[in-house]
């Protein structure tokens, strides 16, 4: 029988695949399939969470499996498969490990959910999106990675607690690639609609954007047994939430560029309209020389990162 409710698949099931599940199901997006090799992580996770829901009243059908056949039909795939990283480790550091794994998830995938739109959240992201989207052979509209939408929460964040005001009245995002050399664009925030430079002086500002160029380390170093998985979870789910609900919203994505700020063929996080039907536009913000700069160089480091993924033997 075909399902009509929207089909969430999280591939995965980690501590960043399961609060996947956990915020989509909460939110009641549609019925989740969280994807795993081990088998009975997948099982017992999905009818733990299963079994939330009439506690938390949420309508949701959590199920857990190994074998893609039960995602069949997804309408979004959240893919958060490999191995994440340990202190002192960069996020390149997968690289070799992760690309194995997201050319068989992907496999799974393409054959089971043809029509699906991907979010690729594993890391190296911009490497892995790449992977994704070759192995996919889908439309660029229906590949995403993960990035921005984190590293720009990271930085609202910090910007509400150094003024303590409301998250919600915080805007922020960041371009370039999920890595060091990630571009946080301090010109284009706001709080309450007015810019953070007329607010916070200059060397308050860089020392917000240094941290969160080092949000992702900073959690992996408190947590010294893997990385966050709180907000790049929710950071994904947004994302899907944009796409099943179809709400146009405006948010900073890794997105396969195709001429946009003079880059080409190459996952780099940029403002994008997600919709219904995924990746809707990319919008090109005007950038100064100093962000161009930032830009360049962070794109660079992807060029790398890729370079080195056809040097693999995989
Ligand atoms: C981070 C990892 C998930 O930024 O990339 O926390």
């Amino acid at each position: 029988m075909k399902h009509t409710r929207k089909r969430i698949t999280v591939v995965g099931a980690g501590f960043v695949g399961s609060t996947c599940a956990h915020w989509a199901a909460a939110k009641e997006l549609g019925d989740v399939v969280l994807v795993d090799i081990n088998d009975g992580a997948a099982k017992g996770k999905a009818l733990d969470l299963f079994e939330a829901s009439p506690v938390e009243q949420f309508d949701a059908r959590i199920t857990g499996t190994s074998d893609y056949k039960d995602t069949a039909g997804s309408d979004v795939v959240i893919i958060t498969a490999g191995i994440p990283r340990k202190p002192g480790m960069s996020r390149d550091d997968l690289l070799s490990t992760n690309s194995k794994i997201m050319k068989d998830v992907c496999k799974g995938v393409r054959e089971n959910s043809p029509d699906s739109v991907v979010i690729v959240v594993s890391n190296p992201l911009d490497a892995m999106a790449y992977v994704a989207l070759k192995e996919l052979d889908f439309p660029r509209e229906r590949v995403l990675g993960m990035a921005g939408v984190l590293d720009g929460a990271r930085f609202r964040s910090f910007i509400a607690e150094e003024l303590k005001c409301s998250v919600k009245d915080v805007q922020a995002f960041v371009l370039g690639g999920h890595g060091d050399t990630m571009v946080p664009m301090p010109r284009h925030c706001s709080v309450g609609g007015v810019p953070l430079l007329e607010i916070l002086p200059k060397e308050r500002v860089d020392a917000l954007v240094k941290r969160t160029r080092e949000g992702g380390a900073e959690i992996v170093g408190l947590l010294k047994t893997g990385s966050a998985y709180y907000a790049p979870s929710a950071s994904a789910v947004q994302m899907a939430e944009a796409i099943l609900r179809d709400q146009g919203r405006i948010l900073p994505c890794a997105a396969f560029l195709q001429g946009e700020y003079g880059i080409k063929d190459l996952f780099i996080g940029v403002l994008c309209k997600l919709g219904g039907k995924g990746l809707e536009q990319v919008i090109e913000v005007k950038l100064n020389d100093e962000e161009r700069a930032g830009l360049t160089n962070s794109t660079k480091a992807v060029q790398d990162l890729v370079e080195a993924l056809g040097k693999l033997k995989v």
